[in-house]
């Protein structure tokens, strides 16, 4: 099968695309998927630098690939979540931009019938993490105040929308075009993160989820409620300062199993759940689809069609 493969860790200079063997069903558990589309994550760049290997080493040649939507082809003894012939999601954790991939059933998941396979591939990681950091980790129920940092993000834009449909209250930090997307989304307020300082605008909110970490993590300790939460996904967040704001400030690594996505699937099903995709390449076109996604400013996930 055709694969992207790289052998050093480096710029996207280092990916080609190269042919090896297809994956086979090996564990009672396993699924073997042919891949319809794979999404680009920040995650595949850090990881092709070699900034992962501390925290979350891979090994060499690595394929990238953390989410897929595809064909399920075969299936372990024991598996009853999907049959062969299903449309479905799929995390992956790696090895995704390939022709076929192989997973537990545990992260498998029916793709809903109203979108497509390109769409379908967006919500995973999306999904997932939204669902981690609003509800399983920040424990937010109806009426909770939430601000969302990189709210038009990919994984921002997606727990936009969880929150509103389980009547949280939200306000969401974004810039240029991304203002009018989080307006459109729902967001109860908008703070245009380029013009304005949120730490004076923004008091004593329950949670606030860090989607962009960076230095501007700072001044977010400063809008949440003593007692209340900061979950990043994109930086730990700074001990001393939990302490001085009396914050439950963790990083966050979010749950990716067909269970935390349940919630999520269930309103992308009903309409109430919106995939965006910014962009489209093919499996010849990896590393632009990952320089496309390193140079900022897109709204929406960024996929790679294969079969
Ligand atoms: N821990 C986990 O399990 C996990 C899971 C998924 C993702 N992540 C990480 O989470 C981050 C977001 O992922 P993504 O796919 O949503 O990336 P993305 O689509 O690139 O979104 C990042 C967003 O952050 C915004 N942003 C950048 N600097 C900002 C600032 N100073 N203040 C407010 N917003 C700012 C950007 O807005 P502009 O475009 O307007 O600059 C953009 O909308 C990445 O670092 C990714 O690796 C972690």
């Amino acid at each position: 099968m055709k694969a992207i493969q790289y052998n050093a860790f480096g710029s996207s200079e280092v990916i080609s695309l190269v042919e090896v063997p297809a994956p086979e069903v090996k564990n009672e558990s396993d699924v073997l998927i042919q891949v319809k589309a794979a999404s680009v994550n920040p995650l595949d760049m850090k990881i092709r630098m070699g900034y992962m290997q501390k925290m979350r080493p891979v090994q060499l040649p690595f394929t990238p690939g953390l989410d897929a939507s595809g064909l399920v082809v075969a299936v372990g003894t024991g598996v009853t979540q999907c049959k062969v012939g299903d449309e479905v999601i799929v995390a992956t954790m790696g090895n995704a931009y390939a022709e076929y991939v192989v997973a537990n059933e545990n992260f498998v998941s029916l793709k809903p019938k109203n979108i497509s396979f390109e769409e379908a591939t967006s919500l995973a990681v999306n999904i997932g993490t939204a669902q981690t950091i609003l509800f399983t980790e920040g424990k937010l129920d109806k009426g909770h105040k939430v601000l969302i940092q990189g709210a038009a993000g990919s994984v921002g834009a997606t727990m936009l929308q969880l929150a509103k449909n389980k009547g949280l209250y939200v306000i969401a930090t974004a810039s240029g075009k991304g203002v009018e997307l989080v307006k459109s989304l729902g967001a109860d307020e908008v703070i245009d993160y380029k013009t304005q300082d949120v730490s004076t605008l923004v008091k004593d909110v329950d949670l606030v989820a860090d989607c962009a970490g960076g230095e501007t993590q700072a001044k977010l300790f400063e809008v949440v409620k003593a007692g209340g939460k900061l979950l990043s996904i994109a930086g730990m967040p700074s001990a001393e300062l939990a302490e001085k704001y009396n914050v439950d400030a963790r990083f966050i690594s979010s749950d990716l199993s067909a269970k935390s996505l349940e919630y999520g699937l269930t309103l992308v099903s009903e309409g109430k759940l919106k995939p965006f995709v910014a962009k489209t390449f093919s499996l010849e076109e990896a590393a632009q689809a990952q320089d496309f996604v390193s140079a900022g400013g897109v709204n929406g996930k960024v996929v790679i069609l294969i079969n």
